[in-house]
């Protein structure tokens, strides 16, 4: 395994660790400052293509934003989301993970558990690909949102399945949208990393889509803290830009050859 991830599981109970997603070099740049993970989401697909979810993204999509996002890294871990559908069995898992170290150099990938792809794992990490889990509500697996882990029954099938994701050999897991209380149990018992996305305190780090807490999505469920309004800083600019064209005040002689 990569010094840097044996670093980010050594992490764990000392500080928290810090995520977020990027699809491009712009932000990818900004956030290597700051972040220990940089994750290339499938949520690309709903922030940045508009689809309704994250089912037709394709593994080429994915691949062309991850080597954008790895032009602005020097230091975070880029994980990147395998799309649903390239990770059915062990042979497409292993190609297609294969194909997005080799044409991105990132470090890890991550994929939805779906409570029974713990073999694929095992076959990633067998074969030195690292793997990010992920578990509570898998979009890629589960159509309807919901908070996970609320029940007692719930809260055991997600610490069983958080911890054969452990034990498969995954170096840390995502915990969307899980109940506080569910969430300190599987953290307290893994020895891996939690990385919680609406998952409370409880975990050992936390991620959110970048575009959601700089305010640019529109998407701001109760666990998205919104950090800025950039839609608001964005438009101001166009609209003054705009503004400028039609008065003849941009471009200057500065701004001419
Ligand atoms: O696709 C994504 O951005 C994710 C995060 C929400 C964890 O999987």
């Amino acid at each position: 395994m990569k010094l840097k991830l044996k670093k980010l599981i050594l992490k764990k109970s000392k500080s928290k660790i810090v995520c977020l997603t990027a699809y491009s070099k712009n932000f990818s740049q900004i956030l290597d400052k700051y972040c220990d993970v940089v994750l290339v989401g499938d949520s690309l697909a709903n922030v940045l293509y508009g689809m309704n979810d994250t089912l037709t993204i394709t593994l080429e999509m994915m691949i062309n934003h991850a080597q954008s996002v790895i032009k602005g890294i020097k230091n975070s871990i880029v994980v990147v989301d395998m799309p649903k559908d390239t990770y059915s069995n062990t042979y497409d898992a292993l190609k297609n993970a294969k194909k997005i170290l080799k044409k991105t150099r990132c470090d890890a990938v991550k994929i939805e558990s779906n409570n029974k792809n713990f073999h694929i794992i095992k076959k990633l990490v067998d074969s030195k690909v690292a793997v990010m889990g992920h578990i509570g509500y898998t979009p890629q697996f589960k159509k309807k949102f919901k908070v996970h882990g609320k029940t007692t029954n719930d809260e055991k099938k997600l610490i069983n399945e958080a911890i054969k994701i452990q034990n498969s050999g995954a170096f840390s897991i995502v915990l969307e949208c899980i109940s506080a209380r569910t969430s300190k149990k599987i953290t307290e018992k893994l020895k891996i990393p939690t990385i919680g996305i609406g998952s409370s305190i409880n975990c050992d780090g936390q991620i959110l889509v970048t575009d959601d807490m700089l305010g640019l999505s529109g998407f701001y469920p109760k666990f998205v803290k919104k950090y800025s309004a950039l839609n608001k800083i964005i438009e101001k600019a166009v609209q003054k830009y705009s503004k400028d064209v039609n008065k003849g005040s941009f471009p200057t002689k500065n701004n001419s050859y």
